[in-house]
């Protein structure tokens, strides 16, 4: 039986959240550059969202260049940044095809302008799918959102549109950029590293994590649905005790 096939859909985690990672070691160890692993990279992307797609994953959000990543050599920045352009155009009927909405978290105002408008432009022309909410994490890092979120409430302590005590955990998720979306419930780092690199922090608290050794142009559906029988299998607690559970 495959791994598809031992999927309990009713028990389908509602949003999956992915580190991508391990392009550039694929390209090197294939004596290639490094941005042919993030070229590769792209299609194990459309092969995830179309597994998602398939078995009813509300949403999905994809770690795709973190804050620390503009520290990169300038070549591969550039690279990137014009494979984000040319991928988000390429793919953009697909998406519709598959009743996808594309939707960006970020500091998307740090990109190229040319990113930022065809993002809004994809965003724009996917807006009312319906069947998964694909979410691309772009100049994005956890602290720069938690950050952000403290003194967007701030700002509104000192015009007096909020008291300290109204600041609940509900609110202050209501000021992250993941607002509108149910905290994920499953995360997968792909290439072997075990850490968290400034990803989704609030969101995680009570995420279970799944790390796969596959660098992430190897990363294919099946995987994705190993990984799903494997979060099945575990028993979320939440701080209570297993006999408290049901
Ligand atoms: C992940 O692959 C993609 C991005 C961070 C943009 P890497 O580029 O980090 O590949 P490795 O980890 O160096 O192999
Ligand atoms: C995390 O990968 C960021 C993305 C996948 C976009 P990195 O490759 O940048 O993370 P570190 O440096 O290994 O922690
Ligand atoms: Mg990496």
């Amino acid at each position: 039986m495959g791994f598809k096939e031992q999927i309990d859909k009713n028990r389908l985690p509602e949003h999956i959240a992915i580190i991508m990672d391990g392009n550039g070691r694929w390209a090197k160890n294939q004596g290639k550059f490094r941005s042919f692993g993030h070229e590769s990279g792209v299609l194990s992307v459309k092969d995830i969202v179309e597994g998602c797609a398939e078995i009813g994953i509300k949403y999905l959000t994809i770690y795709a260049f973190s804050t620390d990543n503009w520290n990169r050599p300038v070549e591969e920045v550039n690279a990137l940044m014009e494979l984000f352009i040319a991928t988000i155009n390429n793919e953009t009927d697909t998406l519709n095809a598959n009743n996808i909405r594309l939707n960006a978290i970020g500091d998307i105002a740090s990109l190229p302008q040319q990113c930022i408008e065809d993002l809004k432009s994809a965003m724009d022309k996917t807006a009312n799918n319906t069947t998964c909410t694909l979410t691309l994490a772009l100049s994005y890092s956890a602290k720069w959102e938690i950050l952000d979120a403290a003194k967007k409430l701030a700002k509104q302590v000192q015009d007096q549109q909020l008291t300290i005590d109204e600041i609940t955990e509900v609110k202050f998720s209501s000021q992250l950029t993941t607002v509108d979306m149910p905290d994920p419930e499953l995360m997968i780092r792909t290439s072997g590293e075990h850490r968290i690199s400034n990803f989704l922090l609030w969101q995680m608290a009570y995420t279970e994590l799944y790390f796969t050794e596959k660098l992430w142009p190897d990363f294919r559906r099946e995987d994705l649905f190993e990984a799903i029988v494997d979060y099945q299998k575990r028993e979320r607690r939440f701080g209570k005790i297993s006999e408290q559970l049901n």
